[in-house]
């Protein structure tokens, strides 16, 4: 199975792009699902489909057309389907903290709930090899992260604190139920939760595998857009995903003509050239602004033309994986790709058995292979866009 994840800034075209790569593939004949994990579905609205159709799936995949089916993860559905007694038990956490019913309900679906669904959702998929393409149609940059990092958080908590967790829980149970009301988790809170943890088995290896996963990000010529663009790329590099592309969409076409637009186009020529120059090296894809929106299978398959011609979108374009370990002599390495960001930003901390790449609010979890187990590492420095760090 292949999998390509489409995400970007708020707007760009992210559902767009994914909608005409679905069509693209399932015309090629290739089994296509194309799934929503932004929780503002739009996905069926790209279609021009009718609401009711994907209702009617109450979160699972909805046949389209040949080849074609559509998800739009549900969360409600979601929780009754797998996280009965985890809501459970935190909605009545809030509930007993003083949060009124409705609003603790609301709160009880923390962030990440959606993500891991769909997670859940495509580890099935790849072990049973229903579909020969999944495309995500992600949530703005912020949450596509979030949704590629919960596996490797997910790890370290089940491996560092699940247990102790759950030996607490049932220590303290008895106790504090003479003194508080406090609900503690029964022992089925940590069931559920280590079923699901082993439901998701395989997933991280899956996006880290570029022969499976690549990201694609979708972006404007604008300023603010390629900025988080930027971002964007290292913080997916900083998850270890292989980014194989980035589409610039709504590229005004030379037939525009006037005083009013040639601003515009001159704005955007920079903008085209700064891309460049910072993603070479990365496939760039261009797909110009049409006249009318992009809604409905004509003009999606217009924009397809536009983004791919001839050629196939399941293709992968990059290889490399943006961390690896290598030996010279008796040094190890381990070489992160991180652009666009600065020495002074990355902070590191060593563990027995894991290296802490922090930059800003995102931490990564490197595991680290036994043969340095508990080993520090000698020192960090910077090539280019790569982080050297060597273990002596
Ligand atoms: N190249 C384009 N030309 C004209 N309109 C576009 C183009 N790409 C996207 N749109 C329109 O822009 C709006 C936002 O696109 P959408 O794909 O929903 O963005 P996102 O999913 O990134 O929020 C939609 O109304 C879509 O029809
Ligand atoms: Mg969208």
């Amino acid at each position: 199975m292949r999998m390509i994840l489409y995400t970007g800034k708020g707007g760009v075209g992210k559902t767009s792009v994914t909608a005409a790569t679905a069509i693209r593939l399932a015309e090629m004949g290739y089994r296509t699902l194309a799934m929503s994990v932004d929780p503002a579905h739009s996905l069926a609205d790209s279609f021009d489909l009718d609401r009711s159709l994907m209702d009617h799936g109450e979160g699972r995949p909805v046949s389209v057309r040949e080849n074609l089916d559509l998800q739009e993860i549900l969360i409600h559905a979601e929780v009754e389907r797998h996280w009965s007694v985890v809501y459970g038990y935190i909605a009545k956490l809030l509930k007993t903290s003083g949060v009124d019913g409705v609003a603790a309900e609301e709160l009880a679906i923390f962030p990440g709930m959606e993500e891991i669904c769909g997670l859940l959702y495509i580890n099935q998929y790849l072990q049973e090899e229903t579909y020969d393409v999944v495309l995500l149609d992600c949530a703005p940059t912020g949450e596509s992260l979030r949704f590629v990092s919960i596996p490797t958080t997910l790890d370290w908590y089940m491996a560092k604190v699940f247990k102790m967790e759950r030996r607490l829980a049932s220590i303290a149970r008895p106790v504090i139920k003479k003194v508080s009301s406090l609900p503690i988790p029964e022992d089925n809170y940590f069931s559920n939760i280590e079923y699901l943890f082993d439901r998701l088995q395989g997933i991280d290896a899956a996006l880290r595998d570029s022969s499976i996963t690549t990201v694609r990000l979708v972006t404007n010529p604008e300023k603010m857009v390629l900025k988080e663009t930027q971002r964007a790329f290292m913080y997916f590099c900083l998850y270890g995903l292989t980014i194989d592309g980035v589409v610039i969409n709504r590229i005004l076409p030379p037939e525009i003509q006037g005083e009013f637009m040639e601003s515009w186009r001159s704005l955007q020529q920079g903008y085209l050239q700064d891309i460049e120059s910072f993603f070479s090296g990365v496939p760039i894809w261009r797909i110009p602004l049409f006249q009318g929106e992009v809604v409905g299978e004509s003009s999606l398959k217009r924009l397809a033309d536009a983004l791919y011609g001839d050629s196939d979108p399941s293709e992968r374009h990059a290889e490399e994986a943006p961390i690896r370990f290598e030996k010279v002599d008796e040094t190890t390495h381990l070489y992160m790709r991180l652009p666009f960001v600065k020495a002074e930003e990355i902070e590191l901390s060593a563990f027995t058995d894991e290296l802490v790449v922090q930059i800003g609010n995102f931490k990564r979890h490197v595991s680290l292979p036994r043969s340095l187990a508990g080993r520090k590492p000698s020192g960090a420095k910077r090539k280019g866009d790569l982080l050297d760090i060597a273990f002596d």
